[in-house]
């Protein structure tokens, strides 16, 4: 390490304590600071995370072997690196103003919202004056009569709204801490809204690959759970080295290049009280070397892409960082696999003539909020993970509610949905749903975990073993199953 300090210092940089450069990144951390557009004084260590986040760019032709020969191609757009710090009031501050300004920004493309004023001029209003507004609301309070009253909250000020004829129809779907636009009349210190804009999705085109090429989607595993499907799991790996399934599956498998793996990987140790009855391998660096042999087995010139969860060895806050690099290294061995955060955007089969599909990963613990509190979710349930997504992506986010799931304040909100992606894909409900919104497939995937006594209790019906596979090049889903 030391000699990676003096290498930097040596071409005329100060290095601030606390920086330390893996010998083998210096000579690219180098360069990275060479194409620096403004030189920086001195060298830290947030820059050398940056530097570690900054997108980089995979190509793996396939080893020899008797399988189709398809050049994959994976860019990483965000991937959040940062480990975690201590936590100060104005950490929560600046996290809601960077939302607020991030979603605002899409907002402000929307034709109702090009007047749009800051709450506090509403105080200097006389009579009634048709106003646009952008605002996080910061409550929703529903009257005896069933009328909605929420309160919206802007860097300068906040207001009362009433939710009239027009906007009323969302009011179900509104939730604390989201931002949204309203349009309506002012009257003294009151709004009463006609409409309520979300940020919402732009319509646009479908993707096509130029070959035929497919994506397999799976999460929880939970392997060390006793409940984890080791046969379901293991005919799954066969059938991506072609070893299993019809003629016709075989030459899909022989064509499926990119695995994503969204979450929970191994069950955990001391996620919820009295699991280590339910654990048939007890230490986490265990439950990854197991899950490792399943994964050293998917052919090389498949691209895995793995994020963590919440049952996963690592703080529960999102976003969540990349796995450990030592309690998951059996992982971090494989050529093929790319470790990334949850959430995480990453783009693959990118060519000199095709764009390539923008993929959002997240695990998908805001979920259970959701579900259990938004009317319109709660009647689909859990089986309709499709729906959930399609939520968040009108709303742009991925856990509008503050208390939805952990959140670590990072300076930018990196939960917030600012790149549009192609494919949407998620897990943490352990029921596999498939459904497209404005041209985003939204994958929800099964699991490789049977029945735990929770979900008996709570009447949830998981579909262990479902994969979805996608068919990147007419857009279509397969799911496949492995049970
Ligand atoms: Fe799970
Ligand atoms: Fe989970």
């Amino acid at each position: 390490m030391d000699k990676s300090i003096s290498k930097i210092a040596e071409k005329g940089f100060l290095v601030s304590p606390g920086l330390e450069v893996e010998e083998d990144k210096v000579n690219s951390f180098l360069e990275f600071l060479k194409n620096l557009e403004t030189k920086p004084c001195i060298i830290s260590p947030d820059l050398y995370e940056t530097f570690l986040a900054q997108k980089k760019e995979i190509i793996v032709k396939r080893p020899k072997s008797n399988r189709s020969e398809i050049e994959t191609k994976i860019e990483i757009k965000k991937n959040y690196v940062q480990k975690r710090k201590e936590t100060a009031l104005n950490d929560w501050v600046n996290y809601y103003s960077d939302r607020y300004e991030r979603i605002k920004k899409i907002l402000l493309n929307r034709e109702e919202m090009r007047s749009v004023i800051s709450i506090k001029r509403i105080e200097s209003m006389t009579g009634r004056n048709e106003v646009a507004l952008i605002g996080l609301i910061s409550n929703i309070h529903k009257t005896f009569s069933g009328k909605y009253i929420i309160t919206l909250e802007d860097p300068s000020g906040t207001v009362s709204v009433y939710l009239k004829e027009g906007a009323e129809d969302v009011a179900g779907e509104l939730v604390c801490d989201e931002v949204i636009g309203v349009v309506g009349v002012s009257s003294k210190n009151y709004v009463y809204a006609s409409k309520i804009l979300f940020p919402e999705i732009p319509r646009r085109d479908p993707k096509k690959a130029e070959e035929e090429v497919y994506a397999a989607f799976i999460s929880d595993i939970h392997v060390g759970s006793n409940m984890f499907l080791t046969e379901s799991f293991g005919q799954f790996v066969k059938w991506m080295r072609g070893e299993t399934g019809s003629a016709e599956q075989k030459r899909i498998a022989d064509k499926t290049k990119y695995l994503f793996v969204s979450g929970d990987l191994v069950d955990g140790v001391g996620v919820y009280p009295g699991q280590e009855k339910e654990l048939i391998i007890k230490n986490i660096y265990d439950q990854y070397r197991e899950f490792a042999k399943y994964m050293h087995r998917i052919p090389k010139d498949v691209q895995i892409i793995m994020i963590p969860g919440n049952h996963d060895a690592l703080k529960l806050a999102e976003p969540q960082h990349p796995l450990f690099e030592d309690i998951a290294a059996p992982l971090y061995e494989l050529e093929n696999a790319t470790m990334l955060s949850n959430p995480a955007y990453v783009n693959i089969h990118k060519t000199k003539t095709f764009s390539g599909f923008n993929v959002l990963m997240y695990h998908g613990s805001s979920f259970d909020h959701f579900v259990a509190e938004v009317p319109k979710l709660r009647e689909k349930g859990y089986e309709r993970g499709d729906e959930i997504m399609k939520f968040l992506l009108k709303k742009r986010h991925l856990s509008p509610t503050h208390t939805a799931t952990r959140i670590d304040p990072t300076p930018q909100d990196f939960l917030a949905i600012d790149k549009i992606p192609d494919i949407f894909t998620t897990g943490h409900i352990h029921y596999t749903s498939v459904g497209r919104y404005r041209n985003i497939h939204t994958i929800n995937n099964g699991c490789f975990q049977d029945k735990t006594e929770f979900q008996l209790k709570v009447g949830h019906n998981p579909t262990p073993g479902h994969v979805p596979i996608l068919n990147l090049q007419n857009n279509k889903v397969k799911v496949m199953r492995f049970v």
